[in-house]
């Protein structure tokens, strides 16, 4: 992993996430989450400041040592303790069963193998807990459809792996029986890069 990976892409990351539109869906988004937590996709440690009170602890992965090192800051500023793992959502070591939450915010758009992934996202749930997501991808606008299949290539390169055309709503469904979630586009945002997909899915 290089130079642009683990300096640049952090910061610029952390400026283009960290607007009050997303920040206001992480607040309800992150809501309802309980019990052992574990964040997937941690990057700068966005999410943190929106867990519900209640929460203390949570265990994160993210397969980028620059966004590990470039939450400290945001973690040590946090009450939450932070157990943060370098490693990939599509080979967890945790065991089966373990966790009551998992959550996924603006992620799934750039795991290699999102099948694999979410196999073991459902693996390590608890039987009944649920997985909390909130990601962009594939429009349902046609013409909207037509340049994200264009631009994903080269989305890919400048985004790290980041997938401009995925149905996450599909990709959900194939691993959790029952999946509640919306589509949507915030108004101040384009349908290119910020087609939203909230919703919880419950194993
Ligand atoms: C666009 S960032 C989003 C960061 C954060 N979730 C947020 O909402 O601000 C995507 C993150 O997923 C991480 N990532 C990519 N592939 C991964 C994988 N296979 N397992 C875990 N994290 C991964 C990247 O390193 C990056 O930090």
């Amino acid at each position: 992993m290089g130079f642009y990976s683990q300096i640049i892409l952090p910061r610029l990351l952390d400026w283009s996430l960290s607007n009050s539109t997303l920040a206001k869906y992480r607040q309800e988004l992150l809501a309802d989450v309980k019990g052992e937590v574990l964040e997937i996709g941690f990057g700068t440690g966005l999410n943190l400041a929106y867990y519900p009170a209640h929460i203390h602890k949570i265990t994160t992965i993210d397969t980028n040592p620059g966004m590990n090192a470039f939450a400290k800051k945001r973690i040590s500023d946090s009450n939450i303790i932070v157990q943060q793992l370098t490693l990939s959502s599509e080979n967890l070591p945790m065991s089966n069963d373990t966790f009551d939450s998992v959550v996924s915010t603006l992620t799934l758009c750039s795991i290699a193998n999102i099948e694999q992934a979410l196999k073991e996202i459902n693996r390590v749930l608890k039987p009944g807990s649920r997985f909390f997501f909130l990601e962009h991808g594939l429009s349902n606008k046609p013409n909207v459809q037509v340049w994200q299949n264009r631009l994903t290539p080269i989305q890919k390169v400048i985004g790290d792996g980041c997938h401009l055309n995925r149905n996450i709503q599909e990709l959900v469904e194939r691993h959790f029986d029952k999946v509640e979630s919306r589509q949507f586009t915030p108004e101040n945002m384009p349908d290119l890069t910020a087609h939203l997909y909230r919703g919880v899915a419950t194993k």
